[in-house]
Parts: structure tokens; sequence; C-alpha cells
């Protein structure tokens, strides 16, 4: 018998993995001298976007835990918002939406908790975390203090932050500051959303109309962490310049491609891709892509870090052999 503590009920994919403690962050805990005590820590949040191997027995693990919503500050247009980092993030979507703040709504139904969505510049359906937030306030484990981070220093890009580059593994997140909107939503552009106002007959959409849709059509293409494991996007959109669009749309006639903030660069559908590849709903071993969505890997059961790391090289190179593209993985992988 060791005295290791599983932790794969944390995360979203269910692997199999231990480690040495865990300690749980409410707010109270002195952070300072948990780090003082634990050298190799692993800060974990919603673990909906890491995928861990099965001995992680020199890892202390502190799980960020703390709640509370609280108004800041407010005018006639716009409130803003102190969020606790562990805040379920749909619990603030929820919150915001019931009180007709908007700005996130779009962003319904995304696993995981609110002092994550900074990291990786979390985003859906048109918005992203980069467009609301403030600022945020961390705890630094160089410096060994509390600081306010401004959102302008994190140079945050498509699902990029300087907490994935120069910060990474530096801060702990304990709380975000968002500032919202009391005027009227933005109705999202896309054609799934659409479809679903018009087959539902809702010719102005509410905020709660935006956030069902949203719910509705994510829970139709994504599948339930709680029914079949993953943790979403498994690939992120690679960006590709105009000259091998061009290429690739001649090659491929219905090639999607998405523009981005720089006019000569597009995005292309990861999904699109692997699905072209020949590669939706396919499995290697017991991890393979969704049958309604090829950007999402599953683990039909029993998965372990080597599964997924085999499945996402096996994808990677039948995509590149196809289309000459080399897809990045989006979670973290925990070794
Ligand atoms: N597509 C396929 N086959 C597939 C999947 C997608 O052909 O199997 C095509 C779709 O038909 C569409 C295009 O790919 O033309 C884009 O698909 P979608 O609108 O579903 O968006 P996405 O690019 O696949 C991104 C985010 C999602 C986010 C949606 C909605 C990334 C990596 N993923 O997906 O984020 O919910 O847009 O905005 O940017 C997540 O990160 O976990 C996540 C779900």
């Amino acid at each position: 018998m060791d005295n290791l503590i599983d932790i794969s009920s944390y995360t979203t994919f269910n692997l199999p993995s231990k480690v040495k403690s865990i300690t749980h962050f409410t707010g109270e805990e002195n952070l300072e001298e948990f780090f003082a005590k634990n050298d190799n820590v692993f800060v974990l949040g919603g673990g909906s976007n890491i995928i861990l191997s099965l001995d992680l027995s020199d890892k202390a693990v502190l799980k960020i835990e703390n709640k509370d919503i609280e108004i800041v500050e407010q005018d006639e247009n716009n409130i803003t918002l102190r969020i606790a980092a562990g805040e379920i993030w749909d619990n603030v979507v929820s919150f915001a939406c019931e009180n007709n703040y908007s700005g996130i709504e779009a962003m319904s139904a995304i696993p995981g908790i609110a002092g994550a969505t900074p990291v990786q510049n979390v985003g859906a359906y048109g918005e992203e975390i980069k467009d609301v937030l403030v600022s945020l306030e961390a705890y630094d484990r160089i410096e060994k203090k509390y600081v306010t981070i401004l959102a302008e220093e994190c140079d945050f890009s498509y699902r990029m932050s300087r907490f994935k580059k120069d910060w990474k593994d530096r801060f702990v997140i304990t709380y975000i500051t968002i500032k919202l909107s009391k005027g009227a939503p933005k109705i999202p552009i896309y054609k799934v959303v659409q479809d679903y106002f018009k087959n539902n007959k809702i010719e102005n959409p509410s905020i709660m109309d935006i956030r069902n849709a949203i719910i509705n059509v994510r829970w139709s293409k994504l599948p339930k962490p709680s029914e079949l494991p993953n943790c979403g996007s498994f690939f992120e959109n690679p960006i590709v310049d105009k000259v091998f669009a061009a290429k690739l749309q001649q090659e491929f006639k219905d090639l999607p491609l998405f523009p981005t903030d720089h006019e000569d660069m597009f995005k292309v559908p990861a999904g699109w891709l692997i699905e072209h590849a020949g590669l939706k709903g396919v499995s290697f071993g017991p991890v393979g892509t969704y049958e309604k969505n090829a950007l999402v890997l599953v683990n039909h059961g029993g998965a372990t870090q080597e599964n997924v790391i085999h499945a996402r090289d096996e994808i990677i190179k039948i995509v590149y052999h196809k289309f000459g593209i080399m897809l990045e993985s989006e979670p973290e992988i925990i070794k």
C-alpha cells in the first residue's frame, strides 16, 4: 500500500494518476508557506485541459477551490466583477446572464474554473476572455508575493498568453476581474447558433436565449465528460499564410478558412482536417476521435497518458501526410 492519492476523478479525461499529496486552496491558505514546504507543485484547476501521467508520485497538488463573486464597480453601462479563481466558470456565466450582464454568454458551458480562463485565453463563438478581462491577482512563486497583473500585460492571442510562455508555472492565479456590459448582448454570427434561433422561432434573442442556444449547440457537438471523458478541443486550429491557404483551397475545394487578426493569415479548422484525413470516429486503442467532432479526443475506457500520446501522434502524422500541416495539441501534458 502506498499513501499516494489518485486524482483521476479531478480531471475530465479521467486518466489514472497518483500524486504525493493534495492541498485544497479555499483562499485562507498561506501560499508562501505552502511553496516553502513543497517544491514540486502542480496547480490543478477544473482538470478540463490536462493529460496526466500515471506516476506523479513526486508531485504535490494545489487544487484551486476559492469561491466568491463580488461587484467592485458599476455605472449605467458597465459592471466590474472580481471573481475567485476557483469559481466554476459556467456558474460565473450563469450569474452574469441571470443579471443581464453581457460579454461572456457565448462562453457558456465551457468546463473548468474561472482562474484558468486567462491561461489559454479561453474562447468560443466569437468571445474570448481577453475581451472582458481587466486584471487578475496571483501569487508570484519567484518573487514570493501577491501581485496584480493587468490584462494588457498578458500578451493574449488565439488560445495563448504569457502564462503559457515566459510566465509558465510562475503565477498561481487567485482572482480575475472582468468588466461586462449592461447593454444588449452581441448575437453570435455562427451559423449553428443562427440555425438554433431559426428552428426555435426566436427573433430577438435575449441573453438567456443566447446562453441556451450555446449550451444546446455545444452539447450537440461535444461529448459530456461525465458520459465520455474528454478535454474539449484536443488540437488548436492551425494558422497558415495566404499563399499556403490558397494552395490548400485549390486542392481541397470545401476547406473552410477563417480570418484572423492578421489579414494575411487564416485559421484552418483542425476538426475539418482530421475528419478529411479519414479520422473522424476512429480509435487508436482506448483513445479515439469523437464520432460527432473529430477535434475532440475521447477516452473510451481504461486509457493512460501513453495511449493519448500515441493517438495524438498518429493523428498529427496522418494529417501532416495529407495536408502538409503540423497540428499542435491544446491540453497540457503533465509528466
Ligand atoms: N469541422 C469538421 N469536422 C469536424 C469538426 C469540425 O469539418 O469533425 C468543421 C466545421 O464544420 C466547421 C469548422 O470545422 O466548418 C469549425 O468548427 P467549429 O465551429 O465547431 O469550431 P472549432 O474551430 O472546431 C473552436 C474552439 C472550440 C469552440 C468553438 C466554437 C478551438 C481549438 N476550438 O472549435 O473550443 O467551442 O470554436 O467557437 O479553437 C475547446 O477549446 O474545448 C472548444 C470546444
